[in-house]
């Protein structure tokens, strides 16, 4: 179910400046190879994308489309044997070829906040040395400035009653609290960039617009990038001023969140806008996907979606790889692009 997006989220508003100068990230070519039983396993295939300075892109696709494990490369916390190929440039360095030292400063640069904060933290930590320790280890910061700035940081993230907040444990917060100690965490470490994993997906539907709206107004008004992954285009739509498309382990459309949401170029955008549940209106169509979603290591070496595709042509599945094709600034993998342009636009209506 689609979370009310509530009016503090402010949605698109991508600063002008930002696509004239040098993105924060740049990924081009992308691909990425993981290890199971001893097989080897292509999940990323040519995966290019960009996210300009204190702009929020948003990463949706169905369950197992890449989307974790594009965030876990750009992390560098990819599984042993994982072998990658292209390149990842982050904040004017090459982030592939970082070794020791050099990445550690790096990863200072970018903060991770996962679905499950439970599986990320200490539970016998109590919650005030969980973040100053996050703020010593960083900086020269002592003790005493650092139990000030965390319990700033936690009345900024909306927790009341800080200094006790700070003594409890984990297990002493609920699910929602805990994850807006992550994102206190996340910015309390200054990041460049902040990586979230479907950070609401496991909360019940009115806490996560409240951390939604706490993540996007504290990184915006800090300037802070965001990489947002979810399953939600509307929520994606909702938070970021881009949108990016992933299937079968490929970016299939990215362009400005509110032009892609209502007007697809790509035929898996726009099956997935049909299939939200839409609260509005009364439910006529409920587009579910046929067929299942595919990892990249069973895509054809033609379009991926093209099994499932309504608007498929003989055409489709005869070519080579279908590229990336770029429109100032936006992009689609579809050979039908042009031609069904109005088409799509009446899938989703
Ligand atoms: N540790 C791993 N080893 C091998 N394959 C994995 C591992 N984790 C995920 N995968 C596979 O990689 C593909 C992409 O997964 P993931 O990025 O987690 O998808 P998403 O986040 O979009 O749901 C999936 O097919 C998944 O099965
Ligand atoms: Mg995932």
């Amino acid at each position: 179910m689609t979370a009310a997006i509530p009016q503090t989220v402010s949605g698109a508003r991508s600063p002008g400046s930002a696509r004239s100068e040098e993105p924060l990230v740049a990924i081009e070519g992308l691909n990425l190879t993981l290890e199971v039983g001893g097989e080897k396993r292509q999940v990323l295939r040519d995966v290019s994308l960009t996210i300009g300075r204190g702009e929020a892109l948003g990463l949706v696709g169905e369950s197992g489309a890449g989307k974790s494990m594009t965030l876990r490369t750009l992390a560098r916390l990819l599984p042993e044997r994982a072998q990658t190929t292209g390149s990842i440039r982050f904040d004017g360095q090459d982030l592939l070829s970082l070794r020791g030292d050099a990445l550690r400063r790096k990863r200072g640069d970018l903060a991770v906040i996962f679905q499950d904060p439970r599986a990320y933290i200490n539970p016998v930590r109590r919650i005030g040395d969980f973040l100053t320790e996050q703020l010593r280890t960083l900086g020269r910061t002592d003790r005493h400035e650092a139990t000030r700035r965390a319990q700033q940081m936690l009345s900024e993230v909306g927790i009341t009653d800080t200094a006790r907040r700070m003594r409890q444990y984990p297990g002493d917060l609920s699910g929602g609290m805990l994850q807006r100690v992550m994102i206190a965490a996340a910015l309390l470490g200054e990041p460049k960039l902040i990586l979230a994993d479907e950070p609401t997906t496991a909360l019940d539907v009115t806490t996560q617009s409240e951390v939604m709206a706490i993540l996007d107004e504290l990184r915006y008004n800090a300037g802070v990038s965001l990489l947002f992954i979810t399953h939600d285009l509307d929520l994606a739509a909702a938070v970021c001023d881009r949108t990016a498309v992933m299937y079968a382990g490929q970016i299939v459309e990215s362009r400005e969140s509110e032009a892609l949401h209502h007007n697809p170029r790509h035929p898996y955008t726009a099956a997935l806008a049909g299939a939200r549940p839409d609260l509005e209106r009364p439910r006529t169509r409920l587009a579910a996907i046929p067929g299942r979603p595919i990892g990249a290591w069973e895509a054809e070496a033609t379009c991926a979606f093209a099994v499932r595709c309504p608007h498929r042509l003989p055409s489709c599945t005869e070519s080579g790889p279908v590229p990336l094709t770029y429109e100032s600034g936006d992009a689609v993998r579809c050979l039908r692009a042009a031609d069904l342009e109005a088409q799509l636009r009446g899938d989703t209506e």
